[in-house]
């Protein structure tokens, strides 16, 4: 466990802080089984990169830079549009997704008032108002949007058999956006890397370096496109949105 620096107890003046996004993009999509990584196929006239990268451009907060990480042989961005964005800055993604979201952070100068949002290129359908939520939250364990589990859970034994039911009320299913200060996430996801562990989202790093990252319920509709079955549900999604702004 690491230890918080002392520099980092104090809360954020928001009035001050500044807004970042890191968007991991670097994935090949495996699960969903197309020819193009699922962020470059197509809903209503956009990809769902551009659709991930719409709401974060569009947010009134205004972030100030979105860090984009792709995989080094992509040869499907340079055809987008919204690579005209300034804000927009391209670097490369790593092996993994906490690989690609670090090469992200590495791009963001150090500093004391930085936050960021980190949110997978995969979830097109994320609102402002969530966005709002994780905002409101000023304290340096930071937030995720996350949904409470609405399934009964069972825990399987290594048979695929039922070794034993869980207690639900205590189980949130994690999304994106991830939202912290963006020198502690570094050094955290820094740190556990190091250690040869397993990062699946942002969170589970500051929890092994010894925060309580904020559970923000989220919309059910902020679906990561994983599965074929996915793309038809975004799409309904997305039509449902339909007075989102679009730059
Ligand atoms: N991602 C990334 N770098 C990687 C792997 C994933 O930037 N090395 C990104 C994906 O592009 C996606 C997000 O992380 O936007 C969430 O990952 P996931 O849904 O698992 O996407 P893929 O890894 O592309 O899909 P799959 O696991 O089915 O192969
Ligand atoms: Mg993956």
């Amino acid at each position: 466990m690491i230890q918080t620096p002392q520099k980092f107890t104090a809360l954020t003046d928001t009035s001050t802080r500044r807004l970042v996004a890191v968007v991991p993009a670097a994935g090949i999509g495996s699960r969903m089984q197309t020819d193009k990584p699922k962020q470059y196929l197509t809903i209503q006239g956009k990809t769902i990169l551009e659709h991930s990268l719409n709401v974060l451009l569009t947010h009134p907060a205004n972030i100030e830079q979105i860090i984009l990480a792709v995989a080094p042989q992509d040869s499907y961005l340079s055809e987008l549009n919204c690579l005209k964005q300034p804000r927009i800055r391209i670097i490369q993604g790593g092996e993994t997704r906490a690989d690609s979201v670090l090469n992200g952070l590495n791009h963001i100068p150090s500093s004391d008032n930085t936050w960021v949002f980190v949110h997978d290129a995969a979830r097109p359908c994320l609102t402002h108002g969530d966005m709002d939520k994780l905002l409101a939250v000023n304290d340096i364990n930071g937030a995720i949007l996350a949904t409470p589990a609405i399934d009964t859970i069972k825990r399987a034994n290594n048979h695929k058999q039922i070794q034993q039911t869980e207690d639900r009320n205590h189980i949130w299913l994690a999304q994106t956006p991830q939202f912290f200060p963006a020198d502690l996430l570094r050094h955290a996801l820094q740190t556990a890397l190091q250690q040869g562990l397993a990062i699946t989202d942002e969170a589970s790093a500051m929890e092994l370096a010894g925060f309580q990252p904020h559970l923000v319920q989220g919309r059910t509709d902020n679906i990561k496109v994983t599965r074929p079955e996915d793309l038809a549900l975004a799409a309904f999604y997305l039509s449902q949105q339909n007075t989102k702004e679009t730059l």
